[in-house]
């Protein structure tokens, strides 16, 4: 299998990819200012101004369009945010952009994570003795969107699912994703659990596809595109989060990886 490391800015880097070329994207952008990732200019989550944001992620969305294969699917890990005191639906805003870009709205998946995981705030509320309308959710919850670039895609050849779960877990057949978040930030503030990237690999691709992160951070996407035998492309802006794909997709161990193909751009 392939795996193409594109350095830089994915708004530039993105238009370098063929239309028509990939198969599914898992992507999770930043979350407007929600986190400080690194300090370049270009960093789409470095942006005071909401709309602004809003415009930059409409053109990764047009690129995904471009390059997505007809039935293609765009799997997008989002959350609304927190900005001054006041509530941002990047979800619910995005959602809009996918559709006028022509994208099909498939699922909305919650990726529950754990009680103790949650963003606290609903202090307040027990300081007041649970006076009326000051209560706010604690929120342990994300949002994956699933779109679909129209048409259909040719069937091929997959390897059962029992060959990935000797249990199938059971949510996995609803739209309520209990996956614990990734506690091994040695690479990443924000990364991606290993068990989400995986489940969105098997039910939106077949080996062999091409699996793409426009926002690749520390390569977990690419890592289990790797493992699940899937070729992969990941575009990252930061120079400190290349090295780490590269260690996460064993770009320093060729000779182990003997059949993969490794490709910095
Ligand atoms: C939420 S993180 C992704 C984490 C990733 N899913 C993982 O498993 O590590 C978003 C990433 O987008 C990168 N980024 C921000 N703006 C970018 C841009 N214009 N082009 C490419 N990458 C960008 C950030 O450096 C950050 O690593």
């Amino acid at each position: 299998m392939k795996h193409q490391i594109y350095r830089g800015d994915c708004l530039i880097r993105m238009k370098e990819l063929k239309e028509n070329s990939v198969d599914c994207t898992i992507s999770s952008p930043p979350y407007f200012n929600a986190k400080k990732y690194c300090g370049e200019d270009n960093n789409i989550g470095n942006n005071k101004d909401y709309n602004d944001y809003l415009l930059k992620i409409n053109e990764v969305i047009k690129e995904l369009y471009r390059t997505t294969i007809n039935g293609g699917i765009v799997c997008w890990n989002t959350s609304p945010v927190l900005d001054d005191g006041k509530r941002i639906g990047i979800p619910f805003d995005t959602h809009q952009l996918f559709i006028k870009a022509g994208f099909e709205f498939l699922e909305d998946i919650v990726w529950v994570k754990p009680d103790g995981a949650a963003k606290l705030r609903c202090g307040g509320w027990i300081q007041n003795k649970g006076r009326p309308t000051t209560w706010h959710a604690n929120i342990n919850t994300e949002y994956i969107m699933i779109y679909k670039k129209t048409g259909i895609r040719e069937p091929k050849t997959f390897e059962p699912i029992t060959m990935h779960y000797s249990i199938m877990p059971k949510d996995l057949l609803t739209c309520t994703w209990h996956i614990n978040p990734e506690t091994n930030k040695r690479y990443h503030d924000a990364p991606f659990p290993y068990e989400l990237a995986k489940r969105c690999i098997l039910l939106y691709s077949y080996p062999g596809d091409t699996i793409l992160d426009p926002f690749c951070g520390s390569g977990t996407v690419m890592k289990v595109a790797k493992d699940l035998k899937r070729n992969s492309i990941g575009i990252e802006l930061s120079e400190e989060y290349i090295e780490f794909i590269k260690e996460e997709i064993g770009f320093y161990q060729k000779k182990i990886f003997a059949q993969e193909e490794y490709i910095e751009k």
